[in-house]
């Protein structure tokens, strides 16, 4: 039997992803119309012998009731949110629920990071694995030699893949293969784990002047600050740079290389991107959510588009490419959406357009205005963000803007974050 684990992280960790992540816990953010975390969840589905899906994060419980209970009836494979009482890192949050996750005696276990948009190719993952033995296998792929370095980078050797040499987030290029935070482990991982967290204690913590700097350089802001206060404590170990790093070149890690697509998902920009993406796939995997425009009364679609059931679509609007729609919104006459997502209960009045952006639950977009950025992902503000509750009056044009929730706008803005 194999189980799943989906590190979701905790509140601390989505200021990036601010201010979509005031609302709603970033995993639960939808990507063409579906939760952040569906996406590697129905990946998972695809495993056989699979016995559960955990979900391991620091949000509260009740934020991720709801979901965990439909998918487990959608899907009929169980799926647990497992609430951590603090930040354990990657590995240690894994380490402080073995016994739950070693429940069905799983002769392997995946490791999933929940902010990656990925193919997810878990059962050849697994193929490679069973061939390779050893203690896991890692997902990876090749990206730019430039945006290398936000990733673990890492070397392979070309013929039996077996990992030679692994560096979280170097400040010099090491390779263009990075870790795409997709893993497939047998139970022993658990036996390198606590490895870490004993040496820790027995140990306790002397680095150099010049180690701890470089050390700061690599860790977020949490990690950081628990390193200058005291240090990191015994039971918070990251996968990367505490066991990955060490392991690499014993003969223990191997590598599957990922020859489809891949992104992460750090910033809202980012989530246009895989927006497309999955809607992309959709056409592939579930051409049933993707609107089709046919019919009298129905909108004009161009592209992959995801509308859902309850939301309420002109005949006059023209909608797509990417376009994902959520429930309860109302698309007036004469609308046009290119690129964008539009949340929960938004209003958009007659010819009102909306390029490269995304448009908070519950906000409204009034009469003849525009709401629109440059539509490039890695710009600082490639993409214009409206919060929750945005109001936008009529004949308002807004660009390469981030308006915070609850905001009314009665004048047009450019380049502009409006606190
Ligand atoms: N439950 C829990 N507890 N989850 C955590 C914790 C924790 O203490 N810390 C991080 N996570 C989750 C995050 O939500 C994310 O899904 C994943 O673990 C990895 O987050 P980080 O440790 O912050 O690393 P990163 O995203 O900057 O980089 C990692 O992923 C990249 C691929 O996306 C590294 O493994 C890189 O090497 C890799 O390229």
């Amino acid at each position: 039997r194999v189980v799943a684990v989906i590190m979701v992280g905790g509140p601390t960790k989505g200021t990036r992803f601010r201010p979509l992540s005031l609302n709603i816990p970033k995993p639960l953010f939808p990507l063409a119309g579906q939760p952040m975390v569906h996406h590697p969840i129905s990946a998972c589905k695809r495993i056989p012998n699979l016995a559960q899906i955990f979900l391991i994060g620091f949000y509260e419980e009740r934020e991720f009731a709801l979901y965990v209970s439909s998918i487990s009836n959608e899907l009929k494979v169980p799926v647990r949110y497992l609430k951590e009482d603090k930040p354990h890192g990657s590995a240690g949050g894994l380490y402080n629920f073995r016994d739950l996750i070693m429940e069905d005696s799983p002769s392997h276990i995946f490791l999933l990071n929940c902010d990656v948009c990925c193919s997810f190719p878990l059962p050849e993952m697994l193929d490679a694995h069973r061939k390779y033995g050893g203690i896991g296998t890692i997902l990876v792929i090749k990206v730019s030699a430039e945006s290398a370095s936000q990733f673990g980078e890492l070397v392979a050797d070309p013929v039996t893949n077996e990992l030679l040499h692994y560096t979280e987030k170097p400040e010099t290029f090491v390779s263009d293969r990075i870790n795409c935070g997709v893993y497939v482990f047998t139970p022993d991982i658990f036996t390198a784990i606590r490895g870490v967290s004993t040496q820790r204690k027995d140990r306790g913590q002397l680095y150099g002047f010049a180690d701890m700097l470089s050390n700061l350089r690599r860790m977020s802001s949490f990690e950081a600050l628990q390193y200058a206060t005291r240090s990191l404590p015994s039971d918070f170990v990251r996968l990367d740079q505490d066991i990955l790093s060490p392991l690499a070149g014993k003969k223990q890690l191997y590598t599957y290389e990922n020859m489809d697509f891949w992104e992460q998902i750090k910033t809202p920009g980012m989530s246009l991107k895989c927006s497309a993406l999955y809607l992309a796939q959709f056409r592939i995997t579930s051409p049933h959510l993707l609107a089709s425009g046919n019919g009298t009364k129905s909108a004009s679609v161009v592209g992959d588009v995801y509308i859902h059931p309850s939301a309420k679509v002109h005949p006059t609007a023209k909608i797509g490419p990417n376009v994902s729609i959520s429930a309860n919104a109302r698309i007036g006459p004469g609308v046009r959406l290119i690129n964008c997502i539009i949340l929960d209960d938004v209003e958009i009045k007659e010819n009102g357009i909306v390029i490269h952006a995304i448009v908070g639950w519950k906000s409204c977009i009034g009469r003849w205005s525009r709401v629109q950025a440059e539509g490039d992902p890695n710009a600082k503000l490639g993409v214009t963000i409206l919060g929750e509750a945005v109001t936008v009056e009529d004949e308002v044009v807004v660009v390469n803007s981030i308006v915070l929730p609850n905001k009314t706008l009665n004048m047009s803005v450019q380049e502009e974050i409006i606190l």
